[in-house]
């Protein structure tokens, strides 16, 4: 079973690929994530759960969503971290995770897949995210070997140091920049209410046909990078940037 959460699109895509290799059913957890709900899975392992890294970290709503979830106790569990650049000290908490809900802990594999961090970083070129993508179905055909042999992913060394500070560093960042009340839109907007049903916290809402921005925001991304016209900008920061329309715009 291949559980997921995506902003805008890399761990959908990564998660539907590996289910083209190991024949597993995917489960993407945005309605779960939407409702503060968990979900009790009974289907036997393995479990492959796949997030985008946030801040060093795993995406906190697919680590809520395990925490709240039920699975069957003993279940093999497969972490794949979907980053621009490094999964850092991602796989301490997956393994923390894991161990925390019964979990035999099976590994964490890195993807590094386009960056999608436009608020605060530029999105990567038109070339690095053809090439991102292109590789990525091998990387995925490589882990999906490591999961049908029942085999541990290869380890990355994280050093308990790092761990150590990426935790209050991950704490400061979420208290002080996920935030959304710099979202704003501009005369582009067209009121197609698209923005509304991609948040997958559901802090998105339409007044007088333009978006409104509510406090709960875990910065996925997906309303600014899949608004069909470009009219969504956050402060300052976004102006003149180009945007990452996410995987499938590339598969042409
Ligand atoms: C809030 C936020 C924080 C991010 N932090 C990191 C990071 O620490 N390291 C990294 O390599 N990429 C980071 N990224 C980039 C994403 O992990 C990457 O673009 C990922 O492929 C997005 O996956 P998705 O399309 O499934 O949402 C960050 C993106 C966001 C939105
Ligand atoms: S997706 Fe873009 S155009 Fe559509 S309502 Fe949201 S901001 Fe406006
Ligand atoms: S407001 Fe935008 S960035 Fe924040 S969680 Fe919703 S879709 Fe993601």
């Amino acid at each position: 079973m291949i559980v997921f959460f995506t902003g805008t699109g890399n761990s959908r895509f990564i998660a539907e690929k590996l289910a083209e290799f190991t024949g597993d059913e995917t489960f993407d957890i945005f309605e779960s994530v939407r409702t503060g709900k968990g979900h009790t899975f009974t289907e036997e392992g393995p479990y492959i759960f796949i997030a985008p890294v946030y801040v060093a970290a795993p995406a906190q709503c697919l680590t809520d969503f395990i925490k709240r979830s039920e699975f069957p106790k003993n279940s093999k569990a497969y972490f794949i971290m979907c980053c621009a650049a490094s999964m850092s000290a991602s796989p301490v908490f997956c393994m923390n995770i894991a161990s925390e809900k019964g979990f035999e802990y099976k590994g964490t594999a890195p993807m590094i897949m386009p960056q999608n961090y436009i608020t605060y970083f530029k999105a990567d070129s038109e070339e690095i995210c053809r090439d991102k993508i292109k590789n990525a179905p091998e990387s995925i055909r490589e882990i999906s070997e490591y999961i049908k042999a029942g085999k541990d992913l290869p380890q990355t060394k994280i050093s308990n140091f790092e761990y150590r500070m990426t935790v209050p560093v991950l704490n400061l960042y979420c208290k002080y920049f996920m935030k959304s009340k710099a979202f704003h839109v501009t005369d582009k907007c067209i009121g197609c209410g698209k923005c509304v049903s991609l948040c997958p916290f559901g802090n998105i809402s339409l007044k007088d046909n333009k978006p409104v921005w509510g406090s709960k925001c875990t910065h996925c991304m997906a309303c600014i990078s899949m608004c069909p016209t470009e009219a969504i900008e956050y402060g300052k920061l976004t102006k003149g940037k180009p945007r990452y329309h996410g995987p499938y715009s590339y598969n042409s």
